[in-house]
């Protein structure tokens, strides 16, 4: 198969060493890389490792005498399918989103025409100034994708926003490109993972759910262009890039969050496991133990399906799920009318590859007319395939 082509931009920042490991990456993968590197980014790393992981000589000048081609940065420009600049200086950025091409990085990102990603990498505060932010708007108004930095110690020692997320991210990110974005301009509110219902200060009722299922769903749909919200209970999952995150502990916060924002979404997906129930009263101390069984009160926690059901707005496309143990169609299907949804998609808990914690799911598709039992395929594939579907759906509703 004909490797795609991928033109890195390299800018002066000290992620620009990070840079080398993803090129790297890249060629191990469906990817033919060539490297452009501004002068700032040649102070940091030379373009002679850049030449060599990538096995193509790197363009640092459009005017060296030693350039085989005179109009190397057209050339390039062609070239690519696609284009990232990584690590983005708030210099470059600035740059390219007013036209500037004065060096060999900025007149072949001004001359392609691909798909183009910019990953920002700076000190915090030049980051949260407002013209580079201004500046990041703007390159979203152009059609480029920006990759949102992550937090933590900066080079500078400063602690915050700023930091070239990992290889995996950016990889990601990449991989993304090539994705139709079938649902730009489109809101979706996804939930993930177990609620937790506390019994003492110390201890509460949940479930096995580990989040990656919703995770991959939210990650989907940020690949294909969505605006996306994730209610997430406590997971051991990173936050997926570009994903507003909203935290929940338990069923009750969940409810409340995901009613303050369901005139918001076009598309609402509830893959978290909600308890039914919690426990009647939370003891303010630690329960002490004692000769006696100890039994608990349990009352109905709200069912936010239903009730999202209930108040679906018009056009909305709600996809419930249902966990079973047992006659798993029969039981998805009654949920799918009870829960006033527009899909389902049922799993079973012993079924092999389905359900909590891996990364494969087996699942029933359910709407109205339909019942499809689909083969086993990682969380992430059915991700894409729920997302289709609700796509599907929002146009026979049309
Ligand atoms: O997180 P993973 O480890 O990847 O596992 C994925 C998963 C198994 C959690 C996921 O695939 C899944 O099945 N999620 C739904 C689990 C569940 O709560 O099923 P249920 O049959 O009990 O509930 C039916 C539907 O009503 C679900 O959409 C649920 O989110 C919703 N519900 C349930 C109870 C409640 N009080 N309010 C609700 O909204």
């Amino acid at each position: 198969m004909e490797k795609k082509h991928l033109l890195i931009g390299v800018s002066g920042s000290i992620a620009a060493y990070k840079a080398c490991d993803l090129v790297s990456a890249c060629t191990k993968r469906d990817y033919e890389v060539k490297v452009i590197m501004t002068k700032s980014a040649t102070e940091f790393v030379s373009p002679l490792t850049m030449h060599t992981l990538s096995s193509h000589p790197v363009l640092t000048d459009c005017f060296d005498k030693n350039n085989e081609d005179p109009i190397a940065h057209i050339s390039l420009a062609k070239w690519a399918d696609a284009f990232v600049i990584v690590p983005a200086s708030a210099n470059v950025i600035a740059k390219v989103v007013h036209g500037l091409a004065d060096d060999s990085l900025t007149s072949t990102f001004l001359a392609a025409t691909c798909p183009k990603l910019i990953c920002p990498a700076m000190n915090v505060n030049m980051y949260e100034n407002t013209v580079t932010q201004k500046n990041l708007e703007q390159a979203k108004a152009l059609g480029y994708q920006v990759l949102e930095p992550s937090e933590g110690l900066l080079a500078c020692h400063d602690i915050g926003k700023g930091k070239l997320p990992d290889t995996n991210t950016l990889l990601e990110a990449i991989d993304n490109l090539w994705i139709e974005k079938k649902l730009a301009g489109k809101k979706v509110l996804i939930s993930a993972g177990p609620t937790q219902e506390a019994l003492d200060p110390v201890r509460y009722i949940t479930n096995h759910s580990s989040g990656k299922q919703g995770y991959a769903i939210a990650k989907a749909a940020i690949s294909m262009g969505a605006t996306v919200k994730l209610v997430s209970g406590p997971v051991a999952l990173e936050k997926p890039n570009g994903v507003d995150v909203i935290d929940i502990v338990s069923a009750q916060d969940l409810y409340d969050a995901m009613t303050a924002n369901q005139q918001w979404a076009d598309f609402i997906i509830m893959s978290a496991a909600v308890a039914d129930y919690r426990p009647q009263t939370m003891a303010q101390e630690k329960i002490k133990k004692s000769d006696d069984d100890l039994n608990i009160a349990l009352t109905r926690n709200p069912d936010i399906l239903q009730s999202l059901g209930n108040h679906k707005k018009k056009g909305q496309i709600i996809c419930g799920f249902a966990m079973e143990t047992s006659d798993l169609d029969a039981h998805a299907k009654e949920k799918l009318e009870k829960k006033n949804c527009d899909m389902l998609i049922g799993n079973h808990l012993f079924t092999e590859g389905a359900g909590f914690k891996g990364d494969t799911n087996v699942v029933t598709f359910i709407t109205k007319d339909t019942l499809e039992h689909w083969p086993k395929c990682t969380k992430s594939e059915l991700g894409y395939k729920i997302l289709d579907q609700m796509i599907q759906l929002e146009k026979e509703k049309q």
